[in-house]
């Protein structure tokens, strides 16, 4: 495996958004169900891996630092997106008429929660940098986990998501 440039947290994390929104125009311009198809597995990868690696890491680093508001719902909107990612992973281009819409409005979900992430001064990364939370120790650990994460999905495929917030019960 490629070793993995130091980057410090918020910088890896907002290389992560960035790739996913390429991504995300990718599929809006590809043709061909096999094309596409693809692309959206792709950005489910990206996603699960950064959606957890933020769950695990730099959220929890987070936690008594900035607006407790914010924190919650940022875990709401990974929850709301999971079950998109659980839809188009599991679905088919040729089986669901919705597959497409479906990739949409996660990118418009994602697009929302980045903004809520990365906006300028009361955004949560400007809060946790004000915080004076160590990046750069974050930023190895969650490049570790990224590594390791990949990895193991690449090779074993993603697991079905895992909710924080709810459980569903219909
Ligand atoms: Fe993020
Ligand atoms: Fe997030």
């Amino acid at each position: 495996m490629a070793e993995t440039k130091q980057q410090d947290a918020i910088a890896l994390l907002k290389e992560d958004h960035k790739t996913v929104e390429e991504l995300f125009t990718k599929f809006e311009n590809a043709s061909g169900d096999g094309r596409k198809e693809k692309i959206a597995r792709q950005i489910c990868l990206e996603l699960t891996v950064h959606a957890q690696i933020e769950e695990e890491i730099f959220y929890p680093a987070c936690e008594g630092k900035i607006e407790e508001d914010l924190l919650k719902e940022a875990y709401v909107e990974h929850d709301g997106a999971k079950i998109l990612i659980g839809e188009i992973e599991s679905g088919s281009e040729s089986s669901d008429d919705f597959y497409d819409a479906k990739v949409k409005v996660l990118q418009e979900q994602i697009e929302h929660h980045v903004e809520e992430e990365e906006m300028r001064m009361e955004g949560m990364f400007a809060q946790a940098r004000k915080a004076g939370i160590d990046m750069d120790a974050l930023g190895e650990q969650l490049a570790a986990r990224k590594a390791e994460l990949t990895e193991l999905y690449t090779t074993q495929g993603l697991p079905k998501p895992k909710l924080t917030t709810m459980e569903p019960s219909f």
